[in-house]
């Protein structure tokens, strides 16, 4: 586990802590606060403010759909919902089979190419109701 040097570190520290469990569980905050002597309250702002964090179990696939206003003028919702129908689950859900989570999170970097998602990590762009499906399936 990286070495807290700073405040700049603390996003580091939880994006390094998160990859093994998948999401940033209640105790493995505590014990990152009590390793780093950072008060426990601040790690938990930092892992909530931030879209690529979760303080929640996630799926084998984490699905992040962008919610921004390039992507909301692209109509990213109905790709949203065409996910959420495919799968169904709503954001902040994860399928019974524990396969996939969605999750809505803020821009991507990828506006030019708007609606975008995120899965995994890898980005998809440019995204329609029924592309979104044969993206999924990649996944499956
Ligand atoms: S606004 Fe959606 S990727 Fe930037």
């Amino acid at each position: 586990m990286a070495e807290y040097q700073g405040n700049r570190d603390v996003l580091a520290l939880l994006k390094e802590a998160q990859e093994k469990p998948g999401y940033l569980a209640a105790e493995l905050l505590q014990q990152i606060a009590r390793d780093c002597r950072i008060p426990v309250g601040h790690l938990y702002g930092v892992a909530t403010f931030y879209g690529f964090l979760d303080t929640r179990p996630v799926g084998r696939n984490v699905i992040r759909i962008c919610q921004s206003v390039p992507c909301y003028l692209k109509e990213v919702d109905a790709v949203a919902k065409a996910i959420e129908d495919e799968l169904g689950i709503k954001p902040g859900e994860i399928t019974g089979d524990g396969r996939f989570s969605l999750h809505r999170v803020n821009c991507l970097g990828a506006c030019d190419h708007a609606p975008a998602m995120m899965v995994n990590g890898r980005v998809h762009v440019d995204l329609t109701p029924s592309s979104v499906i044969d993206i999924l399936g990649e996944y499956r």
